[in-house]
């Protein structure tokens, strides 16, 4: 309700926006000035997806640049505005990159015609694709989780996001916080990019005993610095996270080798010192330091270890009950394709990384397609260890039938252990807090609902809409292996990686499935966590109608 009211009056205030046309001074072909004397504080710029990205210099009254976005400026058509901080009198110095044979002259350019200015930016919710009860930005795009750490009862979240369109640019860390893993805040952008480079993946630790001298409790984040080469930045907040200032001295870590980023950072006793986990190429590199300054390197994991199928990402070392976790996020390689998170189950010292299992062995977190950059939060409470993934694959991320906003995050997954003969592996239960979320037992399924089955051998579960869409879900008890099917799901007309069947083995009869749907997402989960697959769906009406055999269903809304 509450909600509502607020929506509304953003949206008066937004339609009371000026929408000035605008005279650009045109330098070139491709190269024009306009000058800023509105008075308001954003200008917003329409974005057409298919344009050629436009480099905005944004130059302030002692003709300075700090900023210099990309954005996809209307050509033709206006497909979503965005909106960007100025102030008056500053100059925007554009550059198009598209090819005048294509777009025209720039004179005629819709964005001039559409650019308007205000006070405000109306991120009403628009979409029907948007989760109800997922992380998801409020518009722009987003990938990788960032940073997570909790901290005196919140939960922070930041995350790879272009706040200028809803197509991968423009790396800066967004910012989110919840209380409850499950309700997010949004809150003003945490990093962005400087001279050093846009701002890469990374994560946060709580300095509690002031080891970088910028106070106890300081919280301290690590990024790559995505610039001429990948080097590796820190910032510090002294206000929870809410807002940071960029250490002196960066990059503090940096090496001979073009893929060399996602720093994950986490304190070792064994040897009183921090550890620094990086993705270098197709290996992990760990690295360590007593001050969070000076940083030196230890050892290497997994030239030959697991799956190398692509570029190795977001590492992650955890201790989890007696056994050490290192998560490998892989690009491409996953096991449908595409991204996916892969993990070694074995042993550190503080030094390196022993992985128990057999070279050759390969064991995935997820078994869907849209669960990748899978990392921890870092100081949770109760030795928990509570990991984010981002629900999307690098083979359509882009495409996704999105425009608002694009990616969500999964739900909040805890991590544990369990043995299958001689390996162990990690299991994966949905986080005590989605517990909370449940609401009344309903009928039929809905756009936002969990649904619980209790699984009798093999079953077989139809989810549809009155169009005819479906997903369709098998378990096999004789195999012992879960099946997601969304070939005729709603919408995969965007890629052709998209309409597929997913497959995961249970390791040991599923006794229990719960399901967890959000407009455009499916994740499944064996109740005693021994198999998650995470899917994206993006049906045209949701589906309203389930089919289970061999298994009982009880639906719940979610609150
Ligand atoms: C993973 C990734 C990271 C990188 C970030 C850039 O999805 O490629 O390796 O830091 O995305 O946005």
């Amino acid at each position: 309700m509450k909600r509502t009211a607020i929506s509304i009056v953003a949206a008066l205030l937004t339609s009371l926006s000026a929408q000035a046309q605008v005279n650009p001074m045109v330098l070139s072909e491709n190269h024009a000035m306009v000058r800023l004397e509105t008075g308001c504080k954003y200008v917003l710029l329409p974005v057409e997806e298919k344009a050629e990205n436009a480099n905005i210099r944004i130059i302030g009254m002692e003709n300075q640049s700090t900023r210099r976005p990309n954005v996809r400026l209307a050509v033709d058509n206006v497909d979503y505005y965005v909106p960007l901080e100025i102030k008056d009198g500053q100059l925007l110095d554009i550059i198009f990159h598209g090819d005048r044979r294509t777009t025209g002259n720039m004179k005629g350019f819709a964005c001039w015609k559409e650019m308007k200015f205000s006070d405000t930016f109306d991120t009403t919710n628009r979409e029907k694709f948007r989760p109800a009860y997922h992380h998801t930005p409020q518009y722009g795009w987003m990938n990788d989780p960032n940073g997570m750490f909790y901290k005196d009862g919140e939960w922070h979240l930041y995350y790879q996001y272009n706040p200028y369109g809803s197509l991968w640019e423009n790396m800066t860390w967004g910012h989110s916080v919840s209380k409850d893993l499950v309700h997010w805040e949004a809150l003003p952008l945490a990093i962005e990019a400087d001279a050093l480079g846009t701002i890469f993946s990374g994560s946060c630790v709580v300095d509690k005993d002031n080891t970088a001298g910028f106070g106890k409790n300081a919280v301290i984040a690590f990024y790559t610095s995505a610039g001429e080469a990948q080097t590796q930045s820190m910032a510090y907040s002294t206000d929870g996270g809410r807002t940071f200032n960029k250490y002196g001295k960066n990059p503090v870590v940096t090496f001979n080798a073009p893929d060399f980023r996602d720093p994950k950072v986490f304190w070792y006793d064994g040897t009183n010192r921090w550890i620094m986990m990086l993705a270098v190429g197709q290996e992990m590199q760990i690295w360590s330091s007593a001050n969070l300054k000076d940083w030196q390197k230890e050892s290497s994991f997994g030239s030959e270890y697991g799956n190398h199928g692509g570029v190795w990402e977001c590492p992650d070392l955890l201790k989890i009950e007696d056994k050490w976790v290192l998560i490998c996020n892989i690009n491409p390689g996953g096991p449908f394709g595409g991204s996916a998170t892969q993990y070694f189950v074995g042993d550190f010292d503080g030094h390196k990384f022993t992985c128990e299992s057999m070279p050759k062995v390969t064991k995935w977190l997820d078994y869907g397609k849209d669960h990748y950059a899978t990392v921890s939060f870092s100081n949770a409470p109760d030795g928990r260890t509570v990991v984010l993934a981002w629900m999307s694959n690098w083979q359509y991320a882009n495409q996704v039938p999105t425009r608002q906003f694009r990616s969500a995050n999964s739900i909040a997954r805890d991590l544990g252990l369990f043995k299958d003969g001689e390996e162990t592996y990690v299991s994966v239960i949905p986080s005590k807090e989605t517990l909370a979320m449940r609401g009344k037992k309903i009928k039929n399924p809905t756009d936002a609902c969990e649904i619980v089955v209790d699984v009798k051998g093999s079953m077989e579960l139809i989810l549809s809409n009155t169009k005819g869409e479906q997903v369709v879900m098998k378990y096999d008890a004789q195999k012992q292996t879960f099946a997601m099917n969304r070939k005729q799901s709603g919408d995969i007309s965007f890629s052709e990686a998209f309409p597929i069947e997913t497959t995961a083995p249970t390791h040991g009869a599923l006794k229990q499935l719960r399901l967890f749907i959000d407009h455009s997402s499916i994740e499944a989960f064996a109740s005693d966590g021994k198999m998650a697959m995470t899917n994206l769906v993006f049906p045209n009406e949701p589906y309203n109608t389930l089919k289970v055999k061999g298994g009982k269903a009880t639906i719940y809304e979610i609150k």
